[in-house]
């Protein structure tokens, strides 16, 4: 049986200190889900916060939620580190995690500690992603060894989509899980005190939070993993499609185009902005603005 999060009963919201990676530890031994979503702004952060998550994942999914860019290839570290920074300024509770985008990890372990540091110095972040297993356990761990907590990703990572030849579920065979496994064992090693599972069946993913004592994170992952992550778009249907992992809590993008259509079709009507929406001049300050314009407006047209 899971235990709930305490929250503040005057509110709603969750009380406590800073989530830290200790949180993490705590509500495994315990059994209490790990709440985690994307966000991309201080705003988003600041919502999300409200809302009670654990913690915040700024995703490289920027690049398609907020980039318009076809995948998430193309997002860069400067971009991680601008929305990251963004996010840690909205956020003060939840844990703030920076994900390394593509190319940021794979040239070399060096490399990529100097990235993870730009993303915890600039961006704010307590903690790094970066995507795959056994291949990146040696930069992981060269990360942690710096002090800077990781988390890993393994099933469906993204930035394989060409190697993949699209986004569809892994590990479905016995191969394929036991090497997944084993991915998650030596990113374990490594230090990763987390480890998203992305599209993997529910039965491997169950098996392997079992096994782990790093808290596993489930995307279209089952219900049986330490926590969840879900992408801010997808939750609030926002997004160009709904992905069959994840459940539209809101439909704020029709919202959106709603209420943008009522603004358009009030300012088209002449009815808004009305009095109460602007400021108006003293009367007597208008009075001797309208004298002087009209001077000046005579004297230029004598010149
Ligand atoms: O970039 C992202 O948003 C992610 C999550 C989907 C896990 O990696």
């Amino acid at each position: 049986m899971r235990k709930e999060s305490p929250v503040d009963p005057s509110t709603s919201e969750p009380v406590g200190l800073p989530v830290t990676t200790m949180t993490f530890r705590d509500k495994k031994a315990e059994d209490v889900p790990v709440v985690v979503v994307t966000a991309y702004d201080a705003g988003g952060a600041r919502l999300v916060e409200r809302a009670g998550v654990d913690a915040i994942l700024v995703g490289d999914s920027l690049g398609m939620t907020v980039l318009g860019h076809d995948d998430t290839l193309r997002v860069t570290m400067d971009d991680m580190v601008r929305h990251t920074a963004a996010v840690s300024r909205g956020a003060s509770r939840a844990m703030v995690i920076g994900d390394m985008p593509f190319m940021s990890f794979q040239v070399s372990p060096e490399e990529a500690l100097a990235n993870a540091g730009r993303l915890v110095v600039e961006g704010g972040a307590t903690a790094v992603k970066l995507e795959g297993g056994r291949r990146v356990a040696e930069t992981a761990g060269r990360i942690v060894g710096a002090g800077i907590p990781v988390m890993g990703h393994v099933g469906l990572t993204p930035q394989s989509v060409h190697a993949f030849g699209g986004y569809s579920t892994q590990a479905k065979e016995t191969g394929p899980a036991i090497e997944l496994v084993e991915d998650c064992v030596a990113l374990q090693e490594a230090g990763c005190f987390a480890i998203v599972l992305e599209c993997i069946p529910a039965e491997l993913a169950e098996r392997a939070t079992a096994l782990l004592e790093a808290s596993t994170i489930g995307i279209g992952a089952g219900a049986g993993c330490g926590g969840q992550v879900q992408v801010f778009h997808d939750l609030l249907g926002l997004g160009e499609f709904v992905p069959r992992h994840a459940r539209v809590y809101a439909e704020l993008g029709e919202a959106v185009v709603d209420a943008v259509g009522h603004y358009a079709a009030d300012v088209r009507a002449g009815s808004f902005p009305r009095d109460e929406h602007g400021t108006r001049m003293d009367a007597g300050a208008l009075e001797e603005f309208d004298e002087r314009l009209a001077a000046a407006s005579s004297a230029s047209e004598e010149e």
